[in-house]
């Protein structure tokens, strides 16, 4: 065991310094690998922020997964509490997900021409931690597997979470726990497809929100928390629609996609559809 050495070897009431191996700091936070994983393809000076922002924002992805899954484990066991916990934790971490559009949000076509060519048809879109998280918010499709066919551990993960209920799948069974009439089609639904809104979910909500204070009231601040996820979410997909029409106007994805009116359809999808319509019937 190393013991505590200060820079002028005269006291202990300073940092240690003095470590057999790599530093408990490394050991834990693995930064020495973090900070090497930027493998530039371009000599473009502009890349590195390009690709750092991409890998920040999987990062970001991996922590809003943990909670949604945590959430949902929550929701399954009727620790609402625990759910509403991790649900929060989401919104300040959508916030800084949000928020690492900046270095991206004012790109110029001729800056992000100086190293798109570079990144070949690698695209977003095959990103398999942004695809979970579609998954937990009810935007399923198997077709998202297909192009991680070649790396079983992410298609693995993919195909388990494409099978699992989703967040609201999870919201929806405690609503119908707590007596609330949700249908037996919604509740036995196949959860390997897009949820599709139902009337008679929209018609629950419309009731719970009727009566914020009612009996109900912490399924209607589980309501609150989920909208500002949805609103979040939406917020991440429309600011990724600007800076791509900023950047590349209408030219095709890297991906393949007709690119930004791709993009535009995706961004209308409502997350968690009946919080939205139910408000016009309150
Ligand atoms: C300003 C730089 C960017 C441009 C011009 C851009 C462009 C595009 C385009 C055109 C698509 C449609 C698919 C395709 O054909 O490629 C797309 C999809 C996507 N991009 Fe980006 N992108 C940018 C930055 C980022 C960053 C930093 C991320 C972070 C991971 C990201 C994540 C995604 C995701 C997850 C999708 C799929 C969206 C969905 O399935 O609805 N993009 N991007």
């Amino acid at each position: 065991m190393s013991h505590a050495l200060d820079a002028s070897g005269a006291g202990s009431d300073t940092p240690n310094l003095d470590f057999a191996g790599t530093t408990p700091y490394e050991d834990y936070v693995q930064a020495d690998v973090l900070t090497h994983l930027q493998h530039l393809r371009s000599d473009d000076p502009g890349e590195m922020v390009f690709l750092v922002t991409t890998q920040v924002m999987e990062l970001w992805f991996t922590v809003i997964v943990h909670e949604w899954e945590t959430a949902a484990r929550a929701l399954r066991e009727d620790r609402v509490p625990v759910a509403m916990d991790a649900l929060k934790r989401s919104l300040r971490e959508l916030e800084a997900l949000n928020a690492s559009w900046r270095p991206l949000a004012q790109l110029t076509p001729a800056q992000f021409n100086a190293y798109r060519s570079a990144l070949g048809e690698g695209s977003g879109f095959q990103s398999a931690m942004y695809r979970r998280m579609e998954f937990l918010l009810g935007e399923k499709s198997a077709s998202m597997l297909v192009p991680h066919r070649g790396a079983p551990r992410v298609h693995g993960e993919l195909e388990k979470a494409l099978q699992e209920p989703s967040l609201y799948d999870e919201t929806l069974r405690l609503l119908a726990r707590r007596g609330l009439p949700v249908p037996q089609s919604v509740l036995t639904r196949d959860l390997a497809l897009r949820y599709e809104p139902s009337a008679e979910v929209e018609a629950v909500w419309t009731a719970l929100y009727a009566e914020p204070d009612g009996g109900h009231a912490d399924l209607h601040r589980l309501g609150e928390v989920l909208t500002d996820v949805a609103e979040l979410v939406w917020r991440w997909r429309n600011d990724h629609l600007v800076a791509t029409r900023r950047a590349m106007g209408a030219k095709t994805g890297t991906g393949g996609s007709a690119g930004v009116t791709w993009l535009e359809k995706r961004a209308t999808k409502n997350v968690f559809p009946e919080l939205w319509t139910a408000r016009s019937h309150v």
